[in-house]
């Protein structure tokens, strides 16, 4: 266990389809800690999909309300937190992810991603497998360098990998 930071909140990073947002809804239900998800609160503040925010004010708008979403958990303790997969790509997140606790990165490979990308409705350039695999080659040295600790999720199951991050609670 890394030293406790700030508010000592736990990050989970990854790509899409890696499941951080059901392993912090999972992990809050067997801990008995709050979960929120930085997707989910960017929607509420601006009442509508990630998908039309990036429609309508494109990605660059998104970024920078996912950063407050991130800064606006200053006021808050001990939360699981589920980031987007782009979170790693404004470096003040990291900063700030590091500020307020530490970061679990949910490395898995490309296909465990396309399946769920396939399913959901995110960002329609996604949808090619070749750009989802270059975006994911360039991010991964970047989630890396952002994780306090890794878990590899490559062909494990959600409840092995569940245990794996519940014993760094
Ligand atoms: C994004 C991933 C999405 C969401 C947005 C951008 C990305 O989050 O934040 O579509 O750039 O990888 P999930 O990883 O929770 O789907």
């Amino acid at each position: 266990k890394v030293e406790k930071r700030g508010c000592d909140h736990v990050f989970f990073i990854g790509f899409l389809g890696a499941g951080k947002s059901t392993l912090a809804r999972n992990l809050g239900g067997m801990f008995n800690r709050r979960f929120v998800d930085t997707d989910r609160m960017v929607e509420r503040k601006m009442r509508m999909s990630v998908t039309k925010i990036f429609e309508t004010f494109g990605e660059k708008e998104f970024r920078a309300l996912e950063t407050r979403a991130l800064e606006s958990l200053s006021r808050d303790k001990s939360l699981l937190v589920s980031c987007g997969g782009g979170v790693i790509e404004t470096p003040a997140n990291i900063e700030i992810m590091h500020r307020l606790g530490y970061c679990v990165y949910l490395d898995g490979d490309i296909d465990d991603s396309l399946r769920q990308i396939r399913r959901s409705d995110t960002r329609p350039d996604f949808r090619s497998a070749e750009h989802a695999t270059a975006l994911l080659e360039h991010r991964r040295p970047l989630y890396k360098q952002a994780a306090d600790f890794t878990v590899d999720i490559r062909g494990r199951s959600f409840t092995d990998v569940s245990y794996s991050v519940a014993e760094l609670l």
